[in-house]
């Protein structure tokens, strides 16, 4: 089946992959709602798909990185779309810190865990009740292949990834005997913005760097799937990757990724 969404929700939609994910729903004539803080970029990228696909597309300018971001974005849905159901919601808003703990902003810290913890916590909780009432939707919280093992260099940041893994799997579980579908993204290094946000380059993180394109492939093929797996790691290598994390002694697995990383 071609899964196609009436009415979709994509926080950090004003780049890298949640701008890309945006685009592929609107090409199958899903109707959006587009979340991040940049209002420039979010504007230019609605204009662009109401043009291209005719789809309605509504802007909504948010710092997720507050509490209560769930109840807020339910409360600051678009007037035209606020009594229509989300058949799809991705939590893909995040960032990443890099280098070593002790060297990091306290404040932007804080920052990073509310964003990618807190603000996706309470997103899922917010959204997923009414789906679950309805007995109909779809999931998807942006993990990482950080997630899958500690990392010296991306500590609270693949620890923060962690979390958003142990949650959706969980919670896949949890739903199970519904019909409403949850998985986790796993992306690995991807070409984004992310690095110039985490203060890192791509070769600081060593391996190959995916495309944002190979990564939306992957979850546009499983979002066609009727059933959809707990987590989804797109490209092999990083398959492999996430699997040795889990089957590898930690003391290994962390050396490995201290040298990777170039920390400790
Ligand atoms: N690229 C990678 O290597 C990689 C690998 C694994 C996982 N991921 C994950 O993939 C997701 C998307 O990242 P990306 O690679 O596409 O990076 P990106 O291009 O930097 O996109 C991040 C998005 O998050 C939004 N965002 C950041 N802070 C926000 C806030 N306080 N409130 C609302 N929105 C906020 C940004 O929009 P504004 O700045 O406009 O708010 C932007 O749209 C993240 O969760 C990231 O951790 C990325």
């Amino acid at each position: 089946m071609t899964f196609t969404p009436a009415l979709a929700l994509v926080t950090g939609a004003s780049s890298g992959l949640g701008a890309l994910i945006a685009r592929r729903v609107a090409e199958r004539g899903s109707d959006l709602v587009l979340v991040a803080r940049r209002r420039d970029r979010l504007a230019e990228l609605a204009a662009e798909l109401r043009r291209r696909h005719g789809v309605q597309a509504h802007p909504v300018v948010m710092d997720l990185g507050r509490p209560g971001a769930g109840p807020a974005l339910l409360a600051a849905m678009p007037e035209e779309v606020a009594h229509r159901p989300l058949d799809l919601v991705v939590n893909n808003a995040g960032f990443g810190l890099y280098g070593p703990l002790l060297g990091q902003d306290a404040e932007r810290l804080e920052e990073m865990l509310t964003l990618n913890v807190t603000a996706l916590t309470s997103i899922t909780r917010t959204l997923l009740e009414p789906m679950v009432r309805r007995g109909h939707g779809t999931l998807v919280n942006v993990a990482s292949t950080g997630g899958f093992q500690p990392a010296p260099g991306l500590a609270a940041y693949v620890a923060s990834k962690a979390y958003v893994l142990h949650l959706t799997e969980a919670l896949w579980q949890e739903l199970r005997r519904t019909r409403v579908r949850v998985t986790a993204l796993c992306p690995g290094p991807t070409s984004t913005e992310f690095f110039d946000v985490a203060g890192s380059e791509h070769g600081a993180l060593g391996g190959k760097v995916t495309t944002p394109e190979q990564v939306v492939d992957a979850l546009m093929t499983a979002l066609d799937r009727r059933r959809l797996p707990p987590y989804l790691v797109p490209d092999l290598p990083n398959q492999v990757q996430a699997v040795a994390a889990r089957v590898l002694p930690r003391r290994l697995t962390l050396g490995v990724a201290a040298r990777v990383l170039k920390q400790g």
